[in-house]
């Protein structure tokens, strides 16, 4: 069993679509790539474990995650950028100090070099805009290769402090340092992004290209059936294991229980443990407290969307369903607006269409299913 966790834990690698993407940034150096899926989908593996190494022939990867001081990403961008800087200034060894100290005397005759001060930079700027563009420029004179700079969960700049303000900080740098910087972002609510986007549209108008984040699929259901076969000696069904991972919404360390307990009960009945697994996990989830806190508009908005999947959300029909959930004559157009924007930033629905919309995922979709009269 314990070989069995080991083997379901194992990062399933995906060397080709690393490459891919960053054969697009080269193909297109100007344009930023924001991956975008839902959490708990892969992105940070993707990004440090298949990004990272395959960038390091052609780039001096960078990686910030900005959930790392959520409620200041400003912050937390600076000191993944200070530290690399730090990581790269700091000699190794004295071959390494060698290198990158200047010479103060050269005597001529062989008795050595005389090494001289250490590289004493000017004192950084401290507003972070400037503080960004000087670290970047001191780390791509250092590394002597274009930077890629991987910044995880980009959407979290939305609502910081100066936030957007370091994104057209960062925007100007890789018009600045084209060629020189590529940068990938990654995104866990798509609708926040874009939102994002439309705020600061003047400075950053064809900024970024969302991307859709190349989701674990049939292969890594593969290597884990194969796993599984080799280990406890019998084969699962890969189709039905493939769409019982799209039900938990793509995340692997679910599809890895679901593997656990058909393990441990000694059965391949996959649709069985799959309907206890997302009976737990809907409970286990904090979907109810959310729930409970959002306002009853926002509530009767995903109560319709449950209801009427992909029906307009300013409809007749759904003004009069608003109205009676919440026990009132009639609603403003405006109001369900501000709704529809919560709920898209805090990643309940994404628009499918204009003014269309469904869940972020399918875990929502049957929590408020199920809240249905
Ligand atoms: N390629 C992979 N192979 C195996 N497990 C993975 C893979 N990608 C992600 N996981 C597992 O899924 C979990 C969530 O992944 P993570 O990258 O943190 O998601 P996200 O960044 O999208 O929220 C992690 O615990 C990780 O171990
Ligand atoms: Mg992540």
């Amino acid at each position: 069993m314990t070989d069995l966790l080991e083997a379901l834990r194992k990062h399933y690698p995906r060397p080709e679509e690393a490459q891919a993407l960053l054969n697009r940034l080269t193909d297109d150096p100007a344009t930023p790539r924001v991956l975008y899926a839902p959490r708990r989908t892969g992105k940070t593996d993707f990004v440090k474990e298949d990004l990272m190494p395959a960038a390091r022939k052609a780039f001096f990867p960078i990686y910030a995650d900005l959930w790392f001081a959520r409620s200041e990403p400003v912050q937390a961008l600076l000191y993944a950028l200070e530290k690399a800087l730090d990581g790269l200034t700091r000699p190794r060894s004295r071959s390494g100090k060698i290198a990158r100290t200047p010479v103060k005397g050269l005597s001529v005759l062989g008795s050595g070099i005389t090494l001289g001060d250490e590289p004493a930079d000017a004192e950084l700027p401290s507003a972070p805009g400037l503080r960004i563009a000087e670290l970047l420029e001191r780390l791509h004179a250092r590394a002597e290769k274009p930077l890629l700079l991987i910044i995880d969960e980009f959407q979290t700049l939305h609502d910081a402090t100066a936030g957007l303000d370091t994104a057209a900080a960062l925007r100007a740098c890789l018009q600045a340092m084209r060629g020189r910087l590529f940068c990938v972002m990654t995104g866990s609510s798509r609708d926040k992004m874009s939102l994002m986007f439309d705020s600061i549209k003047a400075s950053m108008h064809g900024f970024a290209k969302i991307e859709a984040f190349p989701m674990l699929g049939g292969g890594y259901v593969h290597a884990l059936a194969d796993a599984y076969s080799q280990l406890a000696g019998v084969r699962l069904d890969e189709e039905v294991l493939l769409d019982a991972f799209r039900e938990l919404d793509s995340r692997p360390k679910d599809l890895q229980e679901l593997i656990r307990r058909l393990a441990a009960a000694r059965s391949t009945d996959i649709a069985g443990a799959l309907g206890g697994l997302r009976e737990e996990l809907d409970q286990s989830e904090d979907l109810q407290v959310l729930w409970v806190a959002m306002k009853e508009i926002d509530r009767a908005v995903l109560k319709f969307v449950a209801h009427h999947p992909g029906a307009g959300l300013t409809s007749r029909q759904a003004l009069r369903y608003y109205a009676h959930e919440l026990g009132v004559d009639a609603l403003s157009a405006s109001s369900v607006a501000n709704a529809v924007d919560r709920l898209r930033q805090d990643a309940w629905l994404m628009e499918v269409s204009n003014n269309r919309y469904r869940f972020e995922t399918e875990r929502q979709r049957r929590f408020v299913a199920a809240r249905l009269e």
